[in-house]
């Protein structure tokens, strides 16, 4: 038998999870630089570093954004990767496609590139993995003959992303569908042609389960809420106490604010108390549902450790009503990146510069009012600063 050019990732074909080392040698039987790509992926196995160069500039005209650029630094052993160029495709809102959608995308790719993509990146874009620079303009123009356009990279916009929300999902509070397709309309420019500092990520979420992750993984963070009373259906709760479910261990005493009472035949919720944690709804989905009054909560400042620290974002607007077209929305969003792209160093994130320059200058110069929701607990120190204005008042 041949010996195997490929003996550390072929180990890799083992085991019961889905490999990628079946898959791209599959791709290989008629991609050359699937082939390439695997042997140079052997040789990052045997010598334990990357062997891409660094960086790589290029991408489609009238764009700014959207192409990854990448060339090998075995380009002598591995030519047909010389160059491996990824395309970030925007995605549907919820990445729902029909066959035929993800039909002609491969039909693309496979007439401009390796065959490998990546469904998908952690932003959401459906990703295009490996083409020659002269193919990305001629692949650009079919993608978009097909009904794509490409998501962001770099200082700009990037692609937004929502949970499946109302397409699948009963406590979806918001059509976080709509909302994330109507902004990336809205933007596509902020999209396209980088303008800003650094990037900016807009994930939307229609419920506090924050299945995207909006809360870690994006710069203006977009959740389902709702105000108002817990919807009870008693019949059900019935049914759940006739099941295995242990109402008072298991639901009652694990509310975070302890504001549900169960007397083994009666659950009540003292809602003013309740922070919409959705623990109950989530146990309890046939019997509880979230309120009648929609809308979401808006946080900011996400971002991964780089260079700061990682931040969670927080809550700028309590509750925020969303309906088309979303206008007051959009203008919150105009009105912090305007005051961002001002301020921001270069390469700060958002949340870094409201770490620099305080809460009390980004609420003032975005108009928006310093309200308890906004804090976890007051501050410790007593190192307050006044507005010039705030103090002549006090004087009379
Ligand atoms: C080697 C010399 C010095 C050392 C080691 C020193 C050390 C310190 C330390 C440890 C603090 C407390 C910082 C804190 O945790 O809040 C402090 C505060 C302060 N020092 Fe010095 N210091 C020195 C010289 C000076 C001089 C020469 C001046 C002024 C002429 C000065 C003015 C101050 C002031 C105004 C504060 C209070 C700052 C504040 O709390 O807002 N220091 N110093
Ligand atoms: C007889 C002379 C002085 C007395 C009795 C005195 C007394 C005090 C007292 C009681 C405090 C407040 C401490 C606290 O907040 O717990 C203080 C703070 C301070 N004093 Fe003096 N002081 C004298 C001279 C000076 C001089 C000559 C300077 C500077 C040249 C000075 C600079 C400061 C500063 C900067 C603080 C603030 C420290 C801080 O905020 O942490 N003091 N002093
Ligand atoms: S975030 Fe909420 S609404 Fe969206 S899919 Fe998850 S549970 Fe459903
Ligand atoms: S949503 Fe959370 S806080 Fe509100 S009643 Fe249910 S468990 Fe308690």
């Amino acid at each position: 038998m041949a010996k195997s050019k490929t003996p550390l990732l072929d180990e890799l074909e083992k085991g019961k999870w889905p490999s990628f080392v079946k898959d791209i040698k599959q791709a290989a039987q008629k991609s050359p630089m699937a082939e390439d790509l695997l042997q140079q992926l052997e040789l990052s196995y045997k010598d334990k570093i990357g062997h891409w160069k660094h960086g790589g500039i290029v991408g489609v005209k009238g764009y700014g954004s959207g192409v990854i650029g990448r060339y090998s630094d075995r380009p002598d052993l591995f030519p047909n990767v010389q160059a491996f160029h990824t395309l970030r495709v925007n995605h549907p809102t919820g990445w729902f496609y029909k066959t035929d959608a993800l039909r002609k995308l491969c039909d693309v790719w496979d007439k401009h590139g390796s065959g490998l993509t990546n469904m998908h990146g952690s932003t959401g874009d459906a990703i295009l993995l490996g083409t020659k620079t002269e193919h990305l303009q001629p692949c650009f123009d079919d993608l978009s003959a097909a009904g794509f356009d490409l998501g962001g990279s770099g200082s700009a916009l990037r692609t937004p992303s929502a949970c499946v929300g109302p397409g699948r999902c009963e406590w979806a509070c918001i059509d976080s569908l709509d909302v994330c397709y109507n902004l990336t309309m809205e933007f596509q420019d902020k999209i396209h042609r980088p303008m800003f500092p650094y990037k900016f990520k807009i994930k939307v979420s229609a419920c506090p389960n924050d299945c995207v992750a909006s809360i870690a993984r994006s710069d203006f963070s977009i959740i389902g809420t709702w105000k108002g009373k817990i919807l009870i259906n008693p019949a059900e709760v019935t049914i759940y106490a006739g099941s295995d479910l242990d109402i008072q261990k298991e639901v009652c005493d694990l509310c975070p604010t302890k504001c549900m009472e169960w007397d083994g035949k009666t659950l009540k919720i003292h809602d003013g108390d309740c922070n919409r944690c959705m623990h109950c709804i989530n146990l309890m989905p046939k019997a509880l549902r979230p309120g009648k009054e929609k809308g979401a909560t808006i946080l900011v400042g996400g971002k991964a450790p780089i260079v700061q620290g990682a931040l969670l974002s927080w809550v700028v607007v309590p509750f925020m009503k969303l309906e088309p077209p979303y206008a007051e929305l959009k203008d919150l969003i105009e009105r912090i990146q305007d005051w961002w792209d001002e301020n921001g160093k270069s390469r700060e994130r958002l949340g870094e510069l409201i770490k620099r320059v305080g809460m009390r200058v980004f609420l003032k110069a975005v108009g928006l009012p310093a309200v308890p929701q906004m804090v976890k607990a007051p501050r410790s120190n007593p190192y307050v600063f006044f507005w010039p204005e705030e103090i002549q008042k006090e004087v009379k």
